[in-house]
């Protein structure tokens, strides 16, 4: 599709929508305008929509006809605009059960599919708001596979990407649909790795929003993550950034100490986050991070290096938690300090 087509489409669109378009814009706006110069008039149906019963907020009436409105037409102009006008509305919680019980989820989800980046991000955002309702998640739990792969596969950095990413961290505040993000886990660790500040930002508040579940401990531990995460301890990294990363590191340590981790019947390879930030590298890393003038980054440094399952690693194959540990023959970190080890195991 190209751009030459997308300008034909959207010429199109504000000749033959311009009735609809101008009640999208007057709905968009929340307001009735005087009747200042001449304008275009609307058709019936857009003016049963805009005939000045509601102030900002649609009622249940206006919401459904938005809703047709949006299931019926091709116009790119008129879908973005229901899709902002419906987002915010949705802003406000007894809208956001309107549009539920009026089907308006599948008919907004379904956009997230459209070609136009801008339509698919009004839509994300439009999801994103509902989703505030947790009855709404359920509805919309159906999309994360599909935005997952937007998310991840979708320009770096862009708005759909960021609208994406705020969507799944808004899914993420329960436990109850983090695990269908299971399988994601390696590449949003890419795009965190890659991706620019806000980017980082973003994908960060979803995986620490993940790692507070023990549930997805296994899932995070063992994912692939490039080394140059480790380079985020760092003194120049942003204090956003740094915190939550350290915020991450202390969940998933936490959530090791929890015996509902400790159960996992699996083994982490080579590669993978667990080996990351239990190895020797990490340490010297937050070591050199002591002294911080951030007293928050600070605090949570220490935590980590008076942490005595951080060393879980040397106690693990005489440990209950063996499972923990990779059983392939693998050279690991602080396999020399085997006195401390033992205690280590003890004390937990
Ligand atoms: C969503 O809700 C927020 C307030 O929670 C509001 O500022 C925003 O405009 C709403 N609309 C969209 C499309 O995100
Ligand atoms: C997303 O979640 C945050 C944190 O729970 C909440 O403050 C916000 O209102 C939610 N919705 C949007 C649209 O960001
Ligand atoms: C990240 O990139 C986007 C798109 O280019 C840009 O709008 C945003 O300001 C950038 N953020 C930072 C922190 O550089
Ligand atoms: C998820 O993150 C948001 C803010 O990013 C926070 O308000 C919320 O408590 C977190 N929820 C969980 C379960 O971690």
């Amino acid at each position: 599709m190209g751009r030459a087509g997308h300008v034909g489409w959207v010429a199109a669109g504000l000749v033959l929508g311009a009735g609809a378009c101008y009640c999208i814009y007057k709905l968009t706006r929340g307001q009735r305008q005087g009747g200042r110069g001449p304008r275009l008039r609307p058709s019936p149906s857009a003016e049963d929509l805009t005939d000045g019963s509601y102030d900002d907020i649609l009622n249940v009436d206006q919401l459904q006809k938005l809703l047709y409105l949006l299931e019926s037409t091709d116009d790119p102009i008129i879908i973005e605009r229901a899709l902002v006008t419906l987002g915010n509305n949705a802003a406000f919680s007894a809208n956001q059960i309107i549009i539920r019980e009026l089907g308006g989820i599948p008919i907004i989800g379904s956009k997230i599919n459209n070609p136009y980046l801008s339509i698919k991000e009004k839509a994300l955002n439009a999801l994103n708001n509902l989703s505030v309702n947790v009855e709404n998640q359920v509805k919309i739990k159906v999309y994360i596979n599909q935005v997952c792969k937007d998310v991840l596969s979708g320009p770096l950095d862009s708005a759909v990407q960021l609208a994406g990413l705020r969507l799944l961290t808004n899914m993420t505040v329960t436990n109850d649909h983090q695990h269908m993000l299971n399988s994601y886990i390696p590449d949003l660790f890419r795009v965190l790795l890659t991706g620019n500040g806000s980017t980082k930002v973003q994908v960060l508040k979803l995986l620490v929003n993940l790692s507070e579940n023990p549930a997805m401990a296994e899932g995070l531990l063992g994912a692939q993550v490039d080394s140059s995460f480790l380079s985020l301890f760092e003194r120049h990294v942003a204090k956003e950034i740094l915190l939550r990363v350290l915020t991450l590191l202390q969940n998933i340590n936490n959530c090791c100490k929890k015996e509902g981790c400790l159960t996992i019947q699996s083994t982490f390879p080579e590669g993978s986050l667990f080996f990351l930030l239990y190895g020797e590298e990490c340490a010297q890393k937050m070591r050199a991070l002591v002294d911080h003038h951030d007293a928050d980054v600070k605090e949570k440094v220490n935590g980590w290096l008076s942490e005595p399952s951080r060393r879980r690693q040397e106690s693990l194959p005489s440990d209950s938690c063996k499972h923990f540990s990779p059983t392939r023959e693998v050279k690991m970190p602080h396999s020399h300090e085997t006195t401390e080890s033992s205690k280590t195991a003890d004390q937990r």
